[in-house]
């Protein structure tokens, strides 16, 4: 190839590559935006709470931050706001286990964390971080279900709850429950936590009657 050949080759084929630099950054630019929803100011009010607090000391939020607590980026999918909200003032009112320290968060912040918390589990992230398997939060592995396992299953109980192992820790460990609540506790309980636990996170059990007493003949089988 002659020197100029070279040249042509040089100039073209930088030319080529960048112009195809320049299109790939748009397209991807194009779907960031499409990933995640409107940024409001609450969203960004909250976002300055999180910082002001240091969350992320503790928290891990897109997989950035520390690996002393669970990671933020779904919290609101399986946590309803009520309970997150009274969790964050006071986390050791409603789980006296908990390791997360009372921070000082006002009612007001509690909202805007809520609200910047809800906007991030809005935010595509290609199914990261991967749920965990709560498949069989019943210790009947291999057997059928029972009507009452199955509400608790579809309600998401295990989110929060502990049956033999397998479940979250935000609430109690319920593996022997039924050898401490009786039928009437359990199912008023369930309608309306806070009249039998005052100050209850929980949040009331959204189903039917029929349901509900299924839920609580499950429990009572928990001894
Ligand atoms: C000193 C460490 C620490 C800091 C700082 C901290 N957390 Fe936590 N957080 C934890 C731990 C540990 C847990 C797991 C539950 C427990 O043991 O308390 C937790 C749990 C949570 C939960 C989930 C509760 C549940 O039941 O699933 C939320 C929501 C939460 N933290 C939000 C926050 C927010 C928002 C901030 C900042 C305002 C924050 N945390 C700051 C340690 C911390
Ligand atoms: C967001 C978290 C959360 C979810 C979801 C949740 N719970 Fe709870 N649950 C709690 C907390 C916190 C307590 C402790 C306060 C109380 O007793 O009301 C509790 C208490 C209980 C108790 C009383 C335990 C005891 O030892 O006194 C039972 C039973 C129970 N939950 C069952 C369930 C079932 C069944 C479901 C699904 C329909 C469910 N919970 C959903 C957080 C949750």
């Amino acid at each position: 190839m002659s020197n100029k050949g070279a040249k042509n080759l040089f100039i073209y084929g930088s030319l080529f590559f960048f112009v195809i630099l320049v299109l790939l950054t748009i397209d991807t630019m194009d779907k960031i935006d499409k990933r995640a929803p409107e940024i409001t100011a609450d969203v960004d009010a909250g976002k300055m709470v999180w910082h002001k607090y240091d969350c992320i000391g503790c928290h891990t939020i897109l997989g950035n931050g520390s690996y002393f607590a669970p990671d933020m980026t779904k919290i609101t999918d399986n946590k309803p706001k009520g309970y997150l909200k009274k969790f964050l003032m006071d986390p050791r009112a409603v789980n006296p286990g908990a390791a997360m320290p009372k921070l000082g968060i006002s009612s007001d912040e509690a909202d805007k964390l809520i609200t910047f918390l809800e906007w991030m589990s809005k935010v595509d992230t290609n199914g990261w971080p991967p749920k965990p398997i709560l498949a069989v939060a019943a210790g009947s592995s291999g057997k059928e279900l029972s009507a009452g396992q199955r509400v608790y299953q579809t309600l998401g109980c295990s989110n929060c709850h502990m049956v033999n192992g397998i479940g979250g820790t935000s609430g109690p460990d319920i593996t022997h429950v039924g050898s401490k609540r009786d039928k009437e506790w359990l199912f008023g309980h369930f309608k309306n936590p806070e009249a039998y636990v005052p100050k209850s996170a929980m949040p009331a059990v959204s189903a039917s009657d029929a349901d509900i007493e299924q839920l609580t003949d499950y429990m009572l089988s928990l001894k």
